[in-house]
């Protein structure tokens, strides 16, 4: 077997998080445009699943674990491997991995969770992009595309914590399309809706009054997410710089 399109091949990508949930689509749709994935998280075994998955459709990926949530040291040594296990550089890096909860009141958010919130989706992305995309700009050519959030463009009753850290993202988004695009990097966003991914299955009950009076009346799947990372890290976006595109069912626009 082989991948379904050539769109991206002989680029490779790292796609943090991509272990489980949304990730895990989102490397599935840049393997079978033909691109090497390098599959990230904590999870060995889920991230070995995720792999396998991709190399039976035909498709190229090695794992390197990662947590993203342990410092700066970890962090530069995921984008050393990650470019070491794709052959020695990553072109398309995405910023996918976060960590979310239910909503909670700002007063209750303990100082280690705002800590860990802030490492794994601001800090780590930072950090990652620091490394990655520097290189991509002495190379000359390369992609991010970060995983933002509807949250990061409304505001949530007792999302504070999440929502700031969604709307830094989209903000660093914007600053590096600025700091990198002269130099051939491109850098925008894909901001979600609500994802049929397990996790959210679990409290589709909650979120019913929602999608209640959102313009599609639905969540996203997990693959109409990915379609849009392709769409931004292939080069049919290839004059489209700082941009947040939402997938959202319309959300943003009600
Ligand atoms: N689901 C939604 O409805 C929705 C909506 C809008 C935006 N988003 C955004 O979409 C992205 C993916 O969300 P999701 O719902 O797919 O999340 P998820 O199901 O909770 O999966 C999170 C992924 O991130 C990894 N991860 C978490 N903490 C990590 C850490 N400290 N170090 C390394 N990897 C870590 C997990 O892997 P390990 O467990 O292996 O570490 C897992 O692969 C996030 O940026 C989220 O903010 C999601």
């Amino acid at each position: 077997m082989s991948p379904k399109s050539t769109r991206l091949q002989g680029r490779t990508t790292l796609v943090t998080g991509s272990t489980g949930g949304l990730g895990v689509a989102i490397a599935k749709a840049l393997a079978a445009e033909g691109a090497f994935v390098v599959v990230s998280g904590r999870n060995k075994e889920r991230g070995d699943v995720v792999v396998a998955e991709i190399r039976a459709a035909g498709g190229r990926a090695e794992f390197v674990a990662a947590d993203l949530g342990a410092g700066a040291d970890e962090v530069r040594r995921l984008a050393r491997e990650a470019a070491a296990a794709a052959g020695g550089q990553i072109d398309i890096l995405v910023n996918n991995a976060a960590v979310w909860g239910m909503p909670e009141p700002t007063a209750e958010v303990s100082e280690r969770v705002l800590l860990e919130s802030y490492r794994a989706n601001v800090i780590a992305p930072f950090l990652l992009t620091g490394e990655l995309a520097a290189a991509m700009a002495e190379r000359g050519t390369g992609a991010v595309v970060n995983i933002g959030s509807i949250n990061g463009l409304i505001g949530g009753d007792q999302s504070a914590l999440y929502s700031s850290t969604k709307a830094a993202v989209h903000s660093l988004t914007k600053s590096w399309a600025v700091e990198y695009g002269p130099r051939g990097v491109r850098v925008n966003a894909v901001a979600p809706g609500p994802i049929a991914t397990e996790r959210v299955v679990d409290i589709a009950d909650e979120l019913a009054p929602v999608l209640a009076r959102i313009p599609s009346r639905r969540m996203s799947t997990p693959e109409e997410v990915a379609a849009a990372v392709v769409f931004l890290a292939a080069d049919d976006a290839a004059n489209i710089h700082g941009a947040v595109l939402s997938v959202d069912g319309g959300w943003a626009a009600v």
